[in-house]
């Protein structure tokens, strides 16, 4: 089944395609942003190639400018007046997302009051919920057995921890490891479905709003604060709060996963010294996230007509803003492929201006809790794939795959 968030991305390519008629057959949608989605990710393995071409290179078939290098990519990122929204964003969530920049300024500043996970603050910190989950889930865990670590340990343990960051708990007490509903097996079953497809986790929260369910205060709150300029259903909210999710688990869990394979096999110090060195799996996480950009492309759509990059852009026009082509710049990053602590030039995974990430803070305390709980086991992990694969899954860029054995230390 098409995901969801490929119709949403070529909802909003079709927008700005005068080519495609609305008489499109869902078929042909369906192929159309098939074709779509391959484009963009062809794109983004020749980066390289790309990198030596113009600054904005223009793509005929699909009506569509990329960006690649990364001077051009940080000035779009940063430049509000001309590349002002993403349309694939107002597609996802029009709560949140904006087409005015100052509600959209407004209701970033909501979120971060409401969902105190997200602050600096807490980065180095332990979440002793994370600590609790990853106990429960290795106590589940076959000894002596292969099992995959992103099914059975990153994706359930960082979706737990997103669903009781935003109170669901409250509404979905199966979910809580602590509740005497909760399955294991049922669970991780349920949220792998929630990865495969998004729409697995509409359909569970539309039912349960359906059903006369409540959200819970946290959330209720936090939309009540929320500048939405028109009307909105309760199909919207759901589009809010599944975005929200998937906008915390998604990139995060790939970059939990390269982190401990980078960890494991170039920095094995770092699970073994007395004092975890916070400095450094700074550094590393910076190389990790430069070298496996989570979000390797991201959207705007230019909000007036205007010359740049020796091209003439019309207001509507789509540009594909390519981070981890950016992020793999010679002219910025020597040898770029290489692993290097300390580089001076900081990677754009986060994006920059004002459609910047919120949860830079808290993904880190993600990966630095996971790196905390690994250490402090009695247990260890053995990684099993000397080279794992790096695959797209909802248009992110992840190890799907990680074999891993647990053993005792002893
Ligand atoms: C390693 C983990 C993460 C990566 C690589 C990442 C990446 C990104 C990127 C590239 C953008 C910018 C999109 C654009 O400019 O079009 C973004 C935006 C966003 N991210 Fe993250 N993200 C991560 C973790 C998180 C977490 C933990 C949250 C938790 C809420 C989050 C919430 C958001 C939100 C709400 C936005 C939209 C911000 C705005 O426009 O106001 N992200 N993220």
């Amino acid at each position: 089944m098409i995901s969801k968030f490929k119709q949403l991305v070529w909802a909003a390519f079709d927008k700005s395609k005068p080519s495609v008629t609305a008489t499109c057959s869902h078929i042909a949608q369906t192929s159309e942003s098939d074709r779509l989605t391959e484009f963009l990710i062809s794109g983004y393995h020749n980066k390289s190639s790309h990198l030596g071409e113009e600054d904005l290179v223009f793509f005929q078939e699909f009506n569509v400018h990329c960006a690649f290098k990364y001077h051009v990519v940080k000035e779009i990122l940063n430049d509000k007046d001309v590349f002002g929204v993403s349309t694939v964003h107002l597609n996802l969530n029009s709560l949140y997302f904006s087409r005015d920049e100052a509600l959209h300024m407004h209701n970033k500043k909501i979120a971060l009051k409401h969902l105190t996970f997200l602050s600096k603050e807490f980065q180095s910190s332990e979440n002793v919920r994370v600590t609790k989950m990853f106990d429960i889930f290795l106590n589940h865990t076959p000894k002596d057995q292969p099992f995959n670590l992103v099914d059975i340990i990153v994706k359930p343990l960082l979706f737990l921890n997103s669903m009781d960051e935003f109170g669901l708990f409250e509404s979905f007490p199966e979910f809580n490891p602590e509740s005497p509903d909760f399955s294991f097996d049922t669970t991780v079953q349920r949220i792998i479905g929630f990865y495969a497809d998004m729409d697995n986790l509409t359909y569970m929260l539309e039912n349960y709003l359906e059903g006369g369910g409540k959200l819970p205060i946290r959330v209720n709150n936090l939309i009540s604060e929320l500048k939405v300029d028109h009307e909105f259903d309760q199909k919207e909210v759901v589009k809010f709060v599944k975005s929200m999710i998937f906008a915390t688990v998604e990139s995060t869990g790939s970059y939990v996963t390269s982190l401990v394979y980078e960890v494991y096999s170039r920095f094995p110090e770092v699970l073994s010294s007395s004092d975890l060195p916070l400095d450094k799996l700074q550094q590393i996480s910076n190389e990790v996230l430069r070298i496996h950009t989570p979000v390797p492309f991201i959207f705007r759509t230019v909000t007036n007509d205007a010359e740049k990059y020796g091209k003439h852009l019309k207001t509507g026009d789509m540009v594909v803003v390519y981070l981890g082509a950016a992020n793999m710049d010679p002219s910025v990053f020597e040898k770029p492929a290489e692993f290097r602590l300390g580089r001076s030039e900081k990677h754009l995974s986060f994006g920059r201006g004002h459609l910047a990430c919120i949860g830079e803070s808290a993904s880190f305390r993600m990966g630095l809790n996971v790196i905390q709980n690994i250490r402090k086991e009695n247990r260890f992990f053995k990684i099993l794939d000397s080279e794992p694969q790096f695959e797209f899954e909802n248009s992110m860029l992840k190890i799907l795959q990680l074999n891993v054995l647990l053993h005792d230390k002893s």
